[in-house]
């Protein structure tokens, strides 16, 4: 952890337009810069740079923030690593959170362990070629699998020699610690004795995002019923399997660049591929996606493409973990690829734009080629077809996008000859299962009983509020700290200014209302925990603030100009401005958010009273029809109040 101090050290030193201009050539326009934008296809400049506010902002596809989300996005990096790149770059010194003698030596202990795993990917790819036995043995095998050498030190691959102890051996005599390389899995002890988990294997080192060696996999030479093909490095406080997908260190600049990644299986599968002139490919190593796997990808793209070898038995069982894929909002494309081939086989079979052209043509959504999969099983059979209904409505149910939902239901109601009402009630069935089911989780009880379906329309976007909240957190964003009236007290005669963050706070808080959209959520609790102490945070504060929501939140808002132009300054006529009208325009903005709170609460009620009547629960349909009007009678006022613009 980085300390806050260090932080705002970092933000302080950080010129945005200075930044910025490493990666986009800027030209100043007014007190702004612009330039192409880095996040989408333009001809035409809409990246504009406010030095002022510290923001960017693209017209063109609406990508904000500050400086430390223009790294982030930019470069691919997490909020810490962008801040240590701005960091190294203003050479401030970065002081990490004080950490415990447990976490020094653990993070001491990783180091370790990288050196050794770093040191025996170089030992081995010297083995490859520099040995009698590396090249007979290792390098022929790869030249027989006709890998070119260039692609051979892309991936840095590499030999273990035969000898059952070779590498352990040589390197305690390198005075590595026997206990430290049994941690890393590449020696292992039994009693006194030690050896090697690799010998006699080419070796694949799996790479780190940045490309530290975290561990290796292992390949047999000659088909040996008694020994795995592949053996792979074991669990370790460097090397944690179900974080890292092979390929992804030398994949990744090219994953963004054609904004896709190719999902294949195997360690050959990802350098021939390499081979064919696709770079932007990981593999999964033979086993199932991992929601931390797919987080990985999505850091660069949100759009996957799985190759899959034509065994229909198998991509069966693999069907269901895609849904997994789906649910990090991720598109998914298939490739089928001919019987018997994978990647590896089929792209040395064929030219380079043959591959490539076989890839885009047989390319296939995920959900469509699920349904046409199923649906030619099921063979009419009124069963099975039903069961393929509720397997196809799961994976459409787990897509978060709404729109992408209803896309999928409208296609796949014509395909399987079912009424879209049909899907949309099934989906939705599932969908608020599963929230009852994560809002009451505790062990022992997955089967909990399921609340009654209520007819849902098919995309709900946001909630009632969220328009109203969204204009109450732009006016504290933009005008916070200005006065909003000035009260004079009656003991003393002193002034007291109150200011637009009182004001706000106070009418929201006493009516004890809350926001739903949880960045407003945030911002909101920010501006009340600091107008207790009587402070007002600045616009800079959100625009600066670590959680990356938050600065991106604000420098949207911030970013909206209500200014007047220089036309109408110029001519000095007068109109009136927002920040003029601060006295009408935040009331109405909190009076709006008020009834729409309102507004919700009501239909909450409706529904229970329903619900009620339907029980007969006559007392509790009175105490409901109570607190509905009482709704109805606030919700008057606040529309007179408001000039009764307010549709009942
Ligand atoms: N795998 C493994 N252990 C095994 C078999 C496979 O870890 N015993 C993993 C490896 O990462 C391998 C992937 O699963 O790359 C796919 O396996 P497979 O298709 O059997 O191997 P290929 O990638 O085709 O390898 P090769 O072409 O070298 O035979
Ligand atoms: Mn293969």
């Amino acid at each position: 952890m980085i300390d806050r101090q260090t932080i705002d050290k970092i933000l302080d030193a950080a010129e945005i337009v200075e930044v910025i201009q490493e990666f986009v050539p800027l030209k100043k326009r007014g007190v702004n810069y612009l330039g192409l934008c880095p996040f989408h296809n333009e001809k035409t400049p809409s990246f504009t740079v406010s030095p002022s506010k510290e923001i960017f902002k693209c017209f063109g596809c609406g990508k904000v923030g500050n400086v430390v989300n223009f790294i982030m996005e930019h470069e691919h990096l997490t909020y810490p690593e962008a801040l240590k790149y701005l960091a190294k770059k203003y050479h401030i010194e970065v002081v990490e959170k004080e950490r415990t003698q447990e976490e020094v030596e653990k993070e001491n202990e990783r180091e370790s362990l990288l050196v050794i795993t770093a040191y025996a990917s170089r030992l081995f790819t010297e083995n490859l070629y520099n040995t009698n036995e590396g090249i007979s043995v290792g390098l022929a095998y790869f030249k027989e699998r006709g890998f070119r050498q260039d692609t051979l030190k892309k991936f840095e691959v590499g030999y273990s020699f035969e000898q059952r102890d070779s590498f352990s051996k040589k390197a305690i005599e390198n005075g590595f610690k026997t206990e430290l390389l049994v941690k890393t899995g590449l020696t292992i002890q039994h009693e006194e004795r030690i050896f090697d988990r690799f010998s006699g294997r080419v070796m694949f080192p799996i790479h780190s995002l940045s490309g530290q060696v975290l561990g290796f996999g292992g390949r047999i030479l000659k088909a040996d019923p008694k020994s795995a093909k592949y053996l792979n490095s074991p669990e370790s406080e460097i090397y944690h399997k179900s974080r890292i997908v092979y390929g992804i260190y030398q994949a990744r600049k090219a994953i963004s660049r054609e904004d896709r990644c190719y999902m294949v299986e195997g360690y050959t599968d990802v350098m021939s591929m390499h081979e064919a002139g696709i770079e932007n490919v990981v593999a999964s190593s033979g086993t199932s996606l991992t929601q931390e796997q797919i987080r990985l990808i999505k850091r660069f793209t949100p759009n996957m493409t799985i190759l899959y070898d034509g065994d229909p038995a198998g991509i069966k069982a693999s069907l269901r973990g895609i849904d997994l894929v789906l649910e990090e909002g991720m598109n998914v494309k298939i490739v089928l690829l001919p019987d018997g081939e994978d990647p590896d086989s089929y792209s040395k079979k064929i030219s380079n734009e043959e591959f490539s052209l076989y890839l885009k043509e047989k390319e296939t959504d995920f959900i469509r080629f699920k349904t046409q999969l199923l649906l030619a099983e099921a063979n009419n059979d009124p069963t099975q077809k039903a069961n393929l209904i509720r397997d196809i409505v799961k994976s459409i149910a787990v897509i978060p996008e709404g729109i992408t939902r209803t896309v999928y239901i409208k296609e796949c109601s014509a395909v399987m000859e079912v009424s879209e009402e049909v899907l949309y009630h099934e989906v939705n069935k599932l969908r608020q299962q599963k929230s009852f089911q994560e809002r009451n989780r505790y062990p022992g009880l997955e089967d909990l009983p399921v609340p009654p379906v209520q007819a849902v329309k098919p995309v709900v976007y946001k909630t009632i509020s969220f328009y109203s909240e969204r204009e109450v957190i732009r006016l504290l964003l933009k005008y916070g700290s200005r006065e909003f009236e000035r009260i004079i007290n009656k003991e003393d005669g002193r002034e007291d200014v109150i200011t637009v963050s009182d004001y706000v706070v106070k009418e929201i808080t006493s009516d004890d209302l809350s926001f739903d959209d949880k960045t407003c959520a945030k911002i909101f609790a920010d501006f009340r925990f600091y107008s207790v102490q009587g402070l007002i945070p600045g616009d800079k504060h959100f625009v600066k603030h670590e959680d990356p929501d938050i600065s991106r939140f604000s420098a949207d808002v911030l970013s909206e100009s209500h200014e007047l132009s220089r036309i109408w300054k110029d001519k000095q006529t007068y109109v009136e401005t927002e920040d003029m009208k601060l006295r009408d325009v935040v009331p109405d903005a909190v009076l709006k958010f008020k009834s729409d709170k309102i507004i919700a609460a009501r239909k909450e009620i409706m529904t229970q009273l329903e619900e009620a009547a339907k029980e007969g629960d006559q007392e509790k349909v009175l105490k409901l029809q109570h607190r509905f009007n009482n709704l109805s009678t606030a919700l008057g006022m606040i529309s007179r109040q408001l000039g009764n613009r307010i549709l009942l």
